[in-house]
């Protein structure tokens, strides 16, 4: 990765955008804004591209960020800094960054993906902050791996402990950087998220990394669902034994070179505590919960979150495919439950359903042993 040299600048400088603008996006922004005007190999602009709409007063999303400096919609009440730039057009937002970080649900990473092929800089580098994945017929597909496989860039990830609307008002929180091969270009954007409140640190596991932010929001799913049913501390606290035991063996399945280390950095036990305790999808999984499973989470999520998107329901529909095709249903009935508990087939009390003798129901959790 070279820095941009624009003419006579000596020495060139990094210049960065941010693809995606909802409630982690613009606290992303606002980390690495304050970054750009202090670091001085990084150009002050950061630019921001805004999936467009319009505001129920007639102005444009984009328009509104440009003007009073909040994200009035995903993140109201907290200045970006005045050097970051929304703008609505993709191509244009790329065209001179080298340093790219992709923060949009991940439902729509395939299609932004697709749009951007031969857009960006040929230097570039691009960081993941999405969690999910892609279920093709071949296989899972990691999001930072679409990215990397269409737009032919390496691609790092930053995953962690990182519930936005509390590292918007500054308080401290950790985070990890999963990178593949290079060091240095990890350690740059080390530089370019860390702040006194936000201290992140580098992890050679890309996959690790990202499966943890990924496969902890379906336990969070579960951990919503025992919140609902009333169950108490120590039901949720098995829960997310049984599911850090599940996320550990499934992510070894899919790629050995998982380290177990990785596990208790930032992006493991401690996004797995943070998520099941706090966070919209363990808020919308209680809600399920308590109406007995009968309104929808597609429901649930217009009502409650206004515009901002679920992750864990579809991540558990993209594992659950994973496990089907591979034929390892049996081994993770947390995942499997919950599920067939989000499509209706089980009720949400089958999340803390016992049996010595029948190993498939969730709070077994232990017969089977993972490689
Ligand atoms: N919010 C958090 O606390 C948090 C923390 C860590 C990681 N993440 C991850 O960050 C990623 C982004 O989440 P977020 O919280 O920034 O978003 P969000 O859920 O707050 O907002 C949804 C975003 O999607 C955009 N959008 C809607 N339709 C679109 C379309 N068709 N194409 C492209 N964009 C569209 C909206 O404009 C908005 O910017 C997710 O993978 C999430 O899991 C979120």
């Amino acid at each position: 990765m070279a820095p941009v040299n624009n003419n006579d600048e000596h020495p060139p400088k990094f210049k960065v955008t941010i693809v995606g603008s909802g409630n982690w996006g613009s606290v992303a922004s606002k980390l690495i804004a304050s970054n750009t005007l202090k670091l001085s190999s990084f150009h002050d602009e950061v630019k921001m591209w805004v999936f467009e709409e319009m505001l129920p007063g007639g102005e444009k999303l984009t328009d509104a960020i440009n003007r009073t400096n909040e994200n009035v919609k995903y993140l109201p009440g907290i200045k970006l800094g005045h050097n970051v730039v929304a703008d609505p057009d993709l191509e244009n937002a790329v065209r001179d960054a080298n340093m790219l970080v992709f923060v949009t649900p991940h439902q729509f990473m395939e299609g932004i993906c697709k749009r951007l092929v031969g857009k960006i800089r040929s230097d570039a580098q691009a960081i993941s902050l999405i969690k999910g994945m892609e279920v093709k017929k071949e296989g899972p597909c990691m999001i930072s791996t679409l990215i990397s496989q269409q737009l032919g860039v390496n691609c790092c990830v930053l995953m962690g402990a990182n519930i936005a609307n509390e590292i918007a008002v500054e308080k401290f929180s950790e985070a990890t950087v999963g990178y593949r091969g290079n060091r240095d270009i990890a350690e740059k954007w080390v530089q370019l998220f860390s702040t006194p409140y936000f201290a992140v640190s580098a992890c050679q596991d890309v996959e690790g990394v990202e499966l943890c932010g990924t496969l902890k929001n379906v336990v969070a799913i579960a951990a919503g669902f025992v919140d609902g049913l009333d169950m108490g501390n120590n039901t949720k606290a098995a829960i997310m034994r049984i599911g850090l035991r599940e996320m550990k063996g499934l992510s070894k399945l899919l790629f050995s070179s998982v380290k177990d280390s990785t596990f208790f950095e930032s992006c493991g036990v401690a996004d797995l505590i943070t998520t099941c305790l706090g966070g919209r999808n363990r808020r919308c999984a209680e809600a399920f919960a308590k109406n007995g499973g009968k309104r929808s989470f597609d429901d649930l999520e217009a009502e409650m979150l206004q515009g901002q998107k679920l992750q864990g329901v579809s991540t558990a529909k993209e594992v659950y495919e994973v496990l089907k095709h591979k034929g390892w249903l049996e081994m993770f009935p947390l995942f499997t439950t919950v599920h067939e508990i989000c499509t209706g087939r089980l009720p949400p009390t089958a999340i803390v359903e016992y049996s010595e003798h029948a190993p498939k129901y969730p709070m077994t959790g232990g017969p089977t042993s993972f490689p």
